[in-house]
């Protein structure tokens, strides 16, 4: 057989957020979350969409673990809805919402399949809000008690923990698209920092809660930037743009400290104080176990002129692939190859720290639908693709420990609401019955051999 084969003990999982498939929005007593409010907004969602009912994960729980199990899957990750537990973002604690996820936790392990539980996955309770969201001590320390709570409730069951997903997009981009009350970059870059202390001040609280066993890391959409020509500018463009969307948030969790070089323009363009020695101590005296990697495509610079290297907020919008990529139905470009190439910089740069990814997969249109079975050939090629090149980088010494397929179900794809699709698994839009698409079996398969072959 021509094809990848993966090390006996590699981890296959597949990922959800809570937001994005459970619905329930308003049930058992769960808080709002600035996302139910947003989308919640005339005009903030294509189509008018709501995560208000989503995939009826909450209510279909134990048939989606059902599916999981036949797949063969090792691994679930999730997130918890932190308005579920402490509905207001703090204070009284939420019983029912407790108990929905003691009942997933335990049907998992039941099933042999080990939860990765994400704490924070974009849908902070609205109250928060008038604090300040990220950028507010009040919502940081709101979140380590929320953090304490869960570890202790679960942590008897759960091994493995996640802290945030993607602050890249949870700052630079919610703060500019209106999900907190401030609108601007001041506010932004300040809850990037905020948001690296309340990482470090969880990892703190996780080793000194009562089951301090397990590993407990960080999920970051990590994204390969290439210049597309050969100019000086498009060179200097590359170092600026993997500054700000990677190395900003690489640095400080793997290395307890900023990048002088984006440091220095930051402080420059916005509001932003050297971060304090105490607050830098922090990270570096509270490692994390695994770094997790969200990645889809890779981005492609060019700058015109000297001005261009000028307008950060613009620098942070990313640019059109070229006519001639090849795009998902996001219109990312597919580039396999830049996953290696990120994997084998992360591990050269940041000292082999061990990687999960915790996230990759594409929405292509599934509408050939042959029979029963969604035909979603062109996911099934992206995701052989891309597993190639992680076996690549395993195969050069990269210390990769699972792959989590996003996504398992048909799910609200933020502002694109339903009109992307990312699922293995089809949820039909009215009737929300599950179906499995033609990837779901193929990958049930590359579980069962740990591979695949290339025909
Ligand atoms: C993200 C989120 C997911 C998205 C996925 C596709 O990483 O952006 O974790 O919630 O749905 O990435 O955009």
């Amino acid at each position: 057989m021509v094809g990848v084969k993966f090390p006996d003990d590699f981890i296959w999982g597949a990922a959800t957020s809570s937001y994005q498939v459970e619905g329930a929005w308003n049930e058992d007593g769960k808080g709002e979350s600035i996302w139910d409010r947003f989308s919640h907004t005339p005009g903030k969602i294509f189509n008018g969409d709501t995560g208000d009912i989503a995939g009826d994960h909450y209510h279909r729980f134990l048939d989606d673990i059902k599916v999981m199990k036949d797949i063969g899957l090792r691994a679930y990750r999730f997130s918890i809805s932190w308005p579920r537990i402490f509905p207001t973002g703090k204070g009284k604690v939420n019983q029912k919402g407790v108990e929905f996820y003691d009942k997933l936790i335990d049907e998992l392990k039941e099933n042999d399949i080990e939860p990765l539980v994400t704490l924070y996955h974009w849908d902070l309770p609205v109250e928060l809000n008038k604090y300040g969201a990220w950028e507010s001590n009040d919502v940081v320390d709101a979140f380590l008690n929320y953090a304490q709570f869960v570890f202790n409730q679960y942590g008897d069951r759960v091994k493995n923990w996640i802290t945030f997903n993607e602050p890249m997009i949870f700052t630079y981009l919610f703060y500019s698209i209106g999900l907190y009350e401030k609108r601007d970059y001041d506010s932004a870059f300040k809850a990037t920092h905020m948001i690296n202390v309340a990482h470090a001040r969880a990892i703190e609280t996780f080793r000194s809660c009562d089951h301090p066993d397990g590993k407990i890391g960080i999920a970051l959409n990590i994204t390969p930037v290439y210049p597309k020509t050969n100019s000086q500018l498009d060179a200097k463009l590359v170092l600026l743009n993997d500054g700000l969307i990677n190395r900003w948030f690489l640095d400080p969790v793997l290395k307890g400290e900023y990048p002088t070089d984006i440091l220095d323009i930051v402080r420059k363009k916005f509001k932003f104080p050297i971060p304090s020695r105490k607050d830098l101590e922090l990270l570096k005296n509270n490692p994390m176990d695994f770094l997790g990697i969200n990645n889809y495509s890779c981005a492609r610079v060019h700058a015109k002129r000297e001005r261009d290297l000028d307008n950060i907020a613009k620098i942070l919008i990313p640019q059109q692939p070229s006519k001639e990529a090849e795009i998902s139905e996001m219109g990312w470009e597919i580039y396999p190859r830049g996953l290696y190439d990120l994997l084998k910089r992360i591990d050269e740069d940041y000292d082999h720290p061990e990687i999960h990814i915790t996230e990759n997969g594409m929405a292509c249109k599934d509408n050939i639908i042959d029979g029963e079975v969604v035909q979603d050939d062109d996911r099934i090629s992206y995701l052989k693709r891309y597993l190639t090149e992680v076996n690549n980088a395993i195969q050069d010494g990269v210390k990769i420990k699972s792959y989590f397929v996003w996504s398992l179900i048909d799910n609200f794809e933020w502002v694109s609401g339903y009109s992307k699709k990312f699922g293995i698994i089809k949820v039909n839009p009215e009737t929300l019955d599950r179906t499995r698409k033609k990837s779901a079996y193929w990958y049930k398969n590359v579980i069962k051999e740990n591979g695949f072959s290339y025909q």
